[in-house]
């Protein structure tokens, strides 16, 4: 076993050949912009739904038929659209990677501990396991000094207090492709563990812009990442044999003038 270094890179990218979109995008952005904010909620939600269809089950892009990837960049472009003030978001949705200071040892290992301690409690299994946080992960949640720190990357938020202790310690556990909803439009994501069998591919955090190289993260230990979640298709791809990943995650929501 061995602790993750890795880093992004685009060896690690699930590839898909280049494309263009017809006229089709154009319109798409016209007909978006005439709708009301509950009819575009309505409307992302509907085709959120179609997102996974455009994955095979080691959630890989199907690059089967050109139509399909045009469809895909197509579906893409058009959540990223239907997103509030979106063309303030990164085209990757990706707003922060780094190692902030306010990660500092004591409250690393405070975190690892705690997510330890709560993984043997029943849990929540979609495709990975979910646990709520703790009072530490709360405690963090709606910490000033973070909410500032997302502010910083993301323009003004404010903070949902709902954190989350992630668990991909089986194979083939993963998270399918998705958007996540406005109330959690923004996601902070704390790698806590990460452990893999030398020679192995491990998961990687992928998000698959429009029109793009889906792009795979694997964050060291301490590492943070914040993601427009509700802007971008993400999903994480399948643990292998003897990996074993605990992640936190704490959301948060963009705050825009008049609301
Ligand atoms: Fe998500």
């Amino acid at each position: 076993m061995s602790t993750s270094i890795d880093t992004t890179d685009s060896e690690d990218a699930v590839s898909h050949p280049a494309m263009t979109l017809g006229a089709g995008s154009g319109r798409m952005l016209d007909f978006i912009q005439q709708l009301s904010l509950n009819e575009r909620d309505a409307m992302k939600a509907m085709l959120g739904d179609q997102v996974s269809s455009f994955f095979d089950s080691n959630n890989r892009l199907r690059r089967d038929q050109e139509s399909s990837v045009e469809q895909f960049d197509l579906l893409a472009e058009t959540l990223r659209n239907l997103t509030p003030h979106s063309d303030t978001i990164p085209a990757n949705g990706i707003a922060y990677r780094g190692s902030p200071a306010w990660v500092t040892a004591d409250l690393l290992l405070k975190l690892q501990e705690e997510a330890h301690s709560r993984r043997d409690q029943p849990l929540d299994r979609m495709d990975h396991f979910l646990g709520c946080g703790g009072q530490v992960a709360d405690a963090l949640s709606v910490s000033p000094e973070l909410v500032e720190f997302v502010a910083e990357h993301v323009g003004p938020v404010s903070p949902t207090g709902i954190a989350s202790y992630l668990y991909y310690d089986q194979a083939g556990l993963g998270i399918r492709p998705h958007v996540d909803t406005e109330v959690f439009s923004v996601n902070l994501i704390l790698m806590l563990r990460h452990e893999y069998e030398a020679g192995s591919e491990p998961s990687a955090t992928v998000v698959f812009p429009a029109r793009s190289e889906p792009e795979a993260y694997r964050l060291q230990i301490g590492e943070v990442m914040i993601m427009h979640g509700s802007s971008v298709i993400h999903g994480r791809s399948l643990v292998q044999q003897g990996e074993d990943i605990h992640l936190l995650t704490i959301g948060f929501n963009r705050i825009f003038p008049g609301n």
